[in-house]
Parts: C-alpha cells; sequence; structure tokens
C-alpha cells in the first residue's frame, strides 16, 4: 500500500449500504486502496462537511438507443453520460437493441462503437424484440458470455413486445445462458383494446395515457410472467413498478421463495397522474409507461421499499425532447396519448430525488439511500463489489454530496440533450458537488469534466444472486428437458 495515495478524499462521512463513519479515502491507480485518517495524498479533496457516496449504479438507461418509428430518443452517449456525472452516477446499464427483423449481435456491435464515447463506466442488457432460433441459440450465449448479463423483454408495445409463446422461449434462452431477465410487464391487448375506445371517444389528451394504462393492466402481466418464471425456473426483475399493488406480485413471488425483484423510479415517488392533466399539451411532459398513479401509491411504494419487496431505485432515463417532431410533438402540437411517445429523462435528478424524497422526508435512513441507488443494484446486476460500494479494492467511484444544500432543479442542470425536464422548479435538498469515475473527476462546479471516452465497458461474469433455484412446480425441468426423478424439489413442498 503506498503512504502516499494518487488521491486523497479527506475529511468526508463515508456512506455504505451498511455504515455511515468519518474517514479519508486513499485512491492509487484508480481504486480505493485505503479508508482512514491522516491519509496523504499527491492530491487532496477536502470533504468536510459532506457525505461521500459510492457512485451511483443507474441500471435502467435509455441512451442512443434506435428506434423503428419517427421519435427518437435524444441522449447520445456523450450527452446521456454527461447527465449520469452530473447526478453522481458512475455506472449505467443501457439497452443494446434488436430491431425486429434484425440480428441481436450486430446490434451490440454497433452498440459497443457509440458507446465509446461514454463519460461514465456502462454495460449493457440485451434487448430482444425478435426470438428467433438465431438470436436465442446462436447469438444470445455468446453475447451474454461476453458480459452482457442481462436480458430485457417488453410485454407492450408494437414492434418489441412478445407474446406469451415468445417470452416463455426467451426466458428460457436466458437461462440456460446464464443471465437475469428483466422485463417491462403490462398487458398490451388491453392497452390497445382500451387506448382504441378512448380515441374512439375523443378522449385524446395526455391525461388520458393514464386511463389507457390503468393499474390492472400492470398487475396482470406481473403476476403471468411470475407464472412463466416459476415453471421455468428463471430469475427476473420488473421494471418500473409503480404501485403498492404490482408490487404485491412481487412480494407473492417472493414469500414462495423466488428470485423475483422489484425496481421502482423517481417518477412514481414524485409525479402523478394529475400532471397529465396540465394545462395545454404540457401533461405529454409527464407521460411514461406505467402510467403515473397517485400520492397513495407513491407512499405503498415506499411501504414496499422499506419491506425490501422493492430494492432498486432505477432512472428509466428515456428521454424524447418535448417540442420537437422527433419527441413528443411527433404527431403535432395536440397529438393524441397514443402517438406521444413514453418517456421521460431523469439521470441527473435521480440521487436529489431520492435522496429529499427519501432521507429528508424520513421515509428511509442514509444507509438504505445507498443501497437503493448503488449497492443493491451492483449486486443485482453482477457489478459488486467492483462498483455499487466504498471498500478497499472498489473502484473509486465516488461522490461527494452536501446533505444541506438546498437547490433547484432546472432543465439546465440535467446536462442532458433534451430540452425540459418533468421536475424543472422542484426544489430539493440535497445536491452532488463533484463525482468521481475510478479516480477522475467528471463533474465539479456544477460543471461536466469528464472526458468523451472516459468510461469503460464493464463486463459482468456469472454470480450467485441470479443461479436458478432448482425449484419447479412439476418433477420436471422443461428447460433442459430433465426428469427430476431423484430428489425433486417442488415449489409446492
Ligand atoms: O415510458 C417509458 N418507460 N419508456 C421507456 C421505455 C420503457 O418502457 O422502459
Ligand atoms: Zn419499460
Ligand atoms: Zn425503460
Amino acid at each position: 500500500m503506498p503512504t502516499t495515495f494518487d488521491l486523497v478524499v479527506r475529511g468526508g462521512v463515508v456512506v455504505t449500504a451498511s455504515d455511515v463513519f468519518k474517514a479519508d479515502i486513499g485512491i492509487a491507480g484508480g481504486k480505493v486502496a485505503a479508508l482512514g485518517t491522516d491519509l496523504e495524498g499527491n492530491r487532496v479533496v477536502d470533504a468536510d462537511g459532506l457525505l461521500v457516496l459510492p457512485g451511483g449504479v443507474d441500471t435502467h438507461v435509455h441512451i442512443e438507443q434506435p428506434s423503428s418509428g419517427p421519435a427518437q430518443m435524444c441522449d447520445t452517449f456523450e450527452t446521456g453520460t454527461a447527465s449520469a456525472a452530473a447526478g453522481g452516477t458512475t455506472t449505467v446499464i443501457c439497452f443494446a437493441t434488436q430491431m425486429r427483423g434484425g440480428s441481436l449481435k450486430a446490434a451490440v456491435e454497433d452498440y459497443r462503437v457509440a458507446a465509446r464515447r461514454a463519460r461514465v463506466d456502462y454495460t449493457f442488457h440485451l434487448t430482444i424484440s425478435d426470438p428467433t432460433d438465431v438470436v436465442l441459440r446462436d447469438e444470445l450465449p455468446t453475447l451474454i458470455d461476453s458480459g452482457c448479463r442481462s436480458v430485457k423483454v417488453f410485454m407492450t408495445y408494437d414492434g418489441i413486445g412478445l407474446d406469451d409463446a415468445q417470452l416463455i422461449r426467451t426466458l428460457a434462452a436466458a437461462r440456460k445462458a446464464g443471465a437475469l431477465v428483466c422485463v417491462h410487464a403490462e398487458h398490451h391487448a388491453l392497452i390497445a383494446y382500451l387506448s382504441e375506445r378512448l380515441v374512439a371517444a375523443g378522449l385524446t389528451a395526455p391525461k388520458y395515457h393514464a386511463w389507457a394504462k390503468p393499474t390492472v393492466v400492470e398487475r396482470e402481466a406481473i403476476s403471468r410472467i411470475v407464472a412463466i418464471a416459476e415453471v421455468l425456473d428463471v430469475p427476473i426483475q420488473i421494471f418500473h413498478v409503480s404501485g403498492p399493488e404490482p408490487a404485491e406480485e412481487i412480494a407473492r413471488a417472493q414469500a414462495r421463495g423466488m428470485k423475483v425483484w422489484g425496481e421502482t423510479c423517481p417518477q412514481y415517488l414524485t409525479i402523478t397522474a394529475e400532471d397529465l392533466d396540465r394545462p395545454g399539451f404540457e401533461g405529454a411532459k409527464f407521460m411514461f409507461g406505467p402510467a403515473p398513479r397517485g400520492t397513495a401509491e407513491a407512499e405503498g411504494l415506499w411501504r414496499a421499499i422499506k419491506t425490501g419487496t422493492i430494492g432498486v431505485i432505477s432512472s428509466d432515463h428515456a428521454p424524447t425532447r418535448f417540442d420537437d417532431p422527433r419527441g413528443k410533438k411527433v404527431a403535432g402540437e395536440n397529438g393524441p396519448f397514443t402517438k406521444v411517445p413514453n418517456g421521460i429523462p431523469g439521470l441527473a435528478a435521480r440521487l436529489p430525488l431520492i435522496f429529499h424524497e427519501g432521507v429528508t422526508k424520513g421515509n428511509i435512513e442514509l444507509s438504505k439511500f445507498v443501497d437503493l441507488i448503488a449497492t443493491r443494484p451492483a449486486k443485482l446486476y453482477g457489478l459488486f463489489p467492483k462498483k455499487g460500494t466504498i471498500a478497499v479494492g472498489s473502484d473509486a467511484d465516488l461522490v461527494l454530496f452536501n446533505p444541506r444544500a438546498y437547490q433547484t432543479l432546472t432543465n439546465a442542470g440535467q446536462h442532458h440533450g433534451g430540452d425540459y425536464t418533468p421536475y424543472e422548479g422542484r426544489e430539493v435538498t440535497g445536491k452532488v458537488i463533484a463525482t468521481y469515475l475510478r479516480g477522475t473527476c467528471v463533474f465539479e462546479n456544477d460543471t461536466v469534466v469528464g472526458a468523451i471516452g472516459g468510461g469503460s465497458f464493464v463486463p459482468r461474469a456469472p454470480y450467485a444472486e441470479i443461479e436458478p433455484r432448482g425449484v419447479f412446480p412439476i418433477p420436471f425441468d422443461p428447460v433442459t428437458s430433465t426428469v427430476l426423478e431423484d430428489k425433486p424439489k417442488l415449489a409446492a413442498e
């Protein structure tokens, strides 16, 4: 261990998912080399009065994602990861997306080239929109082995959503190759029917987005994907849980011992269906799927967070511009809600919003905050302990955070490629003062200083968390075609 470190972060209060303690952090070779007192460094950063958090790990981020329609997401790797750095996030998991009829392998290759411009570290989910034999049998195992150890499936959206038979084959292939499956769970046909009826009745304003996507469509889809995961013994993560009712489906699966986990996002804790009814077309700024609910649902989500049913808070950063014919106005100034692209920006706002709503308002303790935004995501996605904590040997991804600073969120402060933030004017306590990626400053003085290309791909090796349980409802493993005669572990036992 060097006695003089490359960098020492001195005198801050270090927060991990289990401890809060005052310490200097000695950094050498981009890693945390020591935690102690009176450490000496070639450079010293004064963190007195500040919290030092592990860099945020945002496991649900849409960056530079191609689209088959005219609407386009507006962040490139350059802008999206600038926003990450500004928000205290040093690792993002974004989506290499197969276009229907196309190759997943080619999508990953293209995405790897685009991602060379990232300013923070990254890894990929593999979004499958067309689970052909070639994709599932020939492409997927190699791509998972190359370190993209999670698969994303949609149960809704034209052009990308899978039907039940496709879901079953995709989940089976993912388990065989050793990946976690992440699910956007909503009942496609019901949403399509409700949307059609609403439009036919002339109800096309943004507020009807919530009418077309009531909680029941989410609850049903979660229960269906859990059933599939149960028969195939596949670990799954349910994305963007919008309230306690869908969370209850996850809790029930967990109570049966299943490896089913839940994620929510700041928008479900801060934005409600009333925001969709803002004057004019403003409501489009708050359109995302599943739809925003109400304050009672937000309270129910906090309960699910406290019990651990929901262990990850990600941003689901999915930005399209507002005043733009490739964005929310793709169908005109007042396009029907059915044509408005879903998704909002949120990468940079995640930490301040969750700190304010969670810690400042007394919903959670500091260590739980760190667990939700960094540690648990890193563990669930196979990034821990390289990412998600402050410990000797971990990457020196650090956030200097002032828990007492008031700030008003603005679009300029998001440092993204969008022209709005749904959080414009919102006042929060807690502010990112500086962000370090592997010991290099990427954000300070309200300015992104991380170099384009400074981020690296983080491959993910197999890890225990997502090993199948070997438990089935029948004495037969349908994925390996094995009759479990010897000692079947049945779910009913
Ligand atoms: O509304 C959303 N969430 N759009 C982004 C894509 C997705 O569903 O995650
Ligand atoms: Zn989704
Ligand atoms: Zn998403």
